[in-house]
């Protein structure tokens, strides 16, 4: 799969769009030409670099040529007029023709997150969010997935997603927790890293890659109560062993952007921590390219001084800096650039330290030759969505999902079963098989995107003609069916929103449930989560349970599953916990499952009574 990506659609892409004048002109490294531009450059044109404004933060967005402005993003709520892949191509083409008539027509990198596919994007494939891309444990798949979200970017003209987040989350109340790989340091660098070689497209220096960034630098998911933006209580070989080995193995994959964490460490902020910006990760790691802040990240440093967060974090390593907020609001992108030029005229802030995160900015724009290539291959805009996308994602599903019991065999499914009952709205909703940062930052329930499969619509399309299937969102009406398979799922929610103290079910996933049980026939239940939730009984009421994660618009995967086309592959991530008063020790012991467990149709015996205990 690897290669037909990288071989089929992304050389003869690159070669089409690279005339060999250009390939003759960068004959010269990234390096030599950044510091022969540098050497033209104004501070006004440095500082300007350093910026990277929300789109909706422009007060007009010919401020990018007015401020030179080095990048502009799309925050999760930020999305051109009607969110169509159009609009999309149309708002990137607009800030690149813009910055292309600056005095040293200096292109922006536009950047957004792309953090299961090009979620911000109506139409676009949606693949399992990182918990699951964990349980597939194949790097090979998560480039692929790396590969078909730079395609996608591509075709709407960016060339920066924010992706891939490596943070290592031991503390699954934590909202962000499914955004990351695992609690194994080991599987974040590998899964990270083979998600970065799919978005840079291994060479990072063709038309077709993309600009990769791991996020968020570092021991984001490792903070105290798993809070999220809060504080890691730990030494530095913890924060060595745990946190640092996934950017160890990102800057060796070459990775061009890291984003810097809200967090802090020790009741420090990273955003203004020099020591782990400038000589852990710039010298000791020796990682070559540029630090993003986090969203308006900086302003918390010192939260009444912004001119002090900005020497602060400048003098720390930062070298571009992510501002929300627009003219008229405080801390904005302007009050930004006078601050730093100010701080550079009075001594506080060393022209080396701006020669530096401009140098580094340059380099990337360099290496990624977005000097020279301008143009969007209309057939990648055309791809956006496709079938051949779709199918990888696809893939990606099947392998993510963790069967946790299967008794007497259950599963799999017969297509030519006589009657089915689907049970749990969830089984119809494409938004909770989403989650957050899906169209929109939190997500939403529903139809939250054109093109994708349900499990009820996926259920329906794997089923022989004779079969009836019918559905209840409650579990009512089952009487009289073969089988039941019932969907529960959390609500979509991103970051602090999703921070909760209390995993268990719910009171009406429960309900749902025990309707369903009325009925006396066998029970397949499949949750759909952010992460493990505390099951109580549920599990000894289903015949067989399936941990499904936050599989994506590609739900006919988990169909496939179920009824026995793939065997299920997927390795639980992270400890599965049998109550809420254990998440309070950072590693779970005596959990209900281990991490590596989960069963296959051939030795589900063996592998059950091995690993889990019971
Ligand atoms: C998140 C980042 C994200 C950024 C831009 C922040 O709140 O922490 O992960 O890349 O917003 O949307
Ligand atoms: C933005 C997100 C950002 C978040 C941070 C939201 O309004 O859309 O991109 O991550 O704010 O708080």
């Amino acid at each position: 799969m690897k290669q037909r990506f990288l071989i089929s659609t992304g050389l003869a892409v690159a070669a089409c769009l690279a005339p060999l004048s250009n390939r003759a002109q960068s004959a010269e490294s990234p390096d030599a030409r950044a510091d022969a531009l540098l050497k033209q450059m104004t501070l006004e044109e440095k500082i300007g670099q350093m910026v990277q404004a929300d789109c909706t933060a422009l007060k007009d967005k010919t401020d990018v040529q007015k401020y030179f402005l080095g990048s502009v993003l799309s925050g999760g709520d930020s999305d051109p007029a009607d969110n169509s892949v159009q609009s999309w191509l149309k708002m990137a083409m607009e800030f690149q023709e813009l910055s292309l008539q600056t005095r040293l027509k200096i292109p922006i990198i536009y950047g957004v997150d792309a953090v299961h596919g090009h979620n911000n994007v109506l139409g676009a494939v949606i693949f399992p969010h990182n918990i699951g891309m964990g349980a597939t444990h194949n790097a090979e798949l998560s480039e692929a997935e790396g590969r078909v979200t730079a395609e996608e970017l591509l075709g709407t003209g960016i060339r920066w997603g924010f992706d891939p987040c490596i943070a290592v989350a031991e503390d699954e109340r934590w909202g962000r927790t499914y955004e990351s790989y695992g609690t194994s340091p080991e599987l974040a660098g590998e899964l990270g890293a083979a998600q970065v070689r799919g978005l840079q497209a291994g060479e990072f220096s063709t038309p077709v890659s993309v600009l990769a960034c791991a996020k968020h630098y570092m021991g984001d998911g490792g903070t105290h109560g798993g809070k999220d933006q809060g504080d890691d209580r730990c030494d530095e070989a913890a924060l060595r062993k745990y946190y640092l080995p996934p950017y160890a193995a990102a800057v060796k994959a070459n990775v061009g952007s890291i984003m810097v964490s809200y967090s802090s460490w020790n009741g420090k902020k990273m955003s203004a921590n020099k020591y782990l910006l400038t000589d852990v990760l710039k010298n000791e790691l020796g990682f070559k390219g540029f630090l993003v802040s986090d969203w308006a990240a900086i302003d918390q440093i010192y939260p009444t001084d912004y001119k002090k967060n900005v020497e602060a974090s400048v003098n720390a390593g930062m070298d571009m800096v992510m501002i929300p907020k627009g003219p008229g609001s405080t801390n904005n992108y302007i009050d930004f650039i006078n601050d730093l030029k100010a701080l550079v005229a009075e001594g506080k802030v060393p022209m080396a330290r701006i020669d530096d995160a401009t140098r580094r900015i340059l380099r990337i724009k360099y290496a990624m030759g977005i000097f020279e290539h301008h143009d969007v291959d209309p057939a990648l805009t055309a791809a956006i969505g496709s079938a051949e996308h779709r199918n990888v994602a696809r893939q990606c599903v099947r392998e993510s999902l963790v069967l946790l019991k299967n008794s007497n065999h259950v599963l799999p499914l017969a297509k030519t079963i006589k009657h089915l009952h689907v049970a749990g709205q969830a089984a119809d909703d494409l938004g909770m098989q989403c989650g957050g940062w899906t169209i929109s930052w939190q997500g939403k329930t529903g139809a939250v995107t054109p093109g994708g499969t349900t499990i009820l619509n996926a259920i329906r399309h794997t089923v022989s003609a004779d079969t009836q299937v019918t559905f209840s969102a409650d579990g009512k009406g089952a009487q009289g069916a073969d089988a039941i398979v019932l969907v529960i799922g959390e609500r979509p929610y991103a970051e602090m929103m999703g921070d909760r103290r209390d995993l268990s079910l719910t009171d009406s996933q429960k309900e749902i449930l025990r309707n369903a049980k009325q009925a006396g026939v066998p029970v397949v239940a499949v949750l759909m989560s952010g992460r493990p939730l505390v099951l109580g009984s549920a599990l000894d009421s289903a015949d067989a349970f399936v941990a499904a994660w936050l599989p994506g618009t590609e739900g006919q995967g988990v169909a496939d599953v179920l009824f026995g086309d793939y065997n299920f592959k997927g390795k639980l991530p992270r400890a599965w916990p049998r109550n809420n008063s254990q998440l309070d020790s950072l590693t779970l012991s005596d959990p209900l499952f281990a991490p590596g467990f989960g069963l296959a149709y051939a030795n589900t015996e063996k592998t059950a009574s091995a690993s889990s205990g019971k």
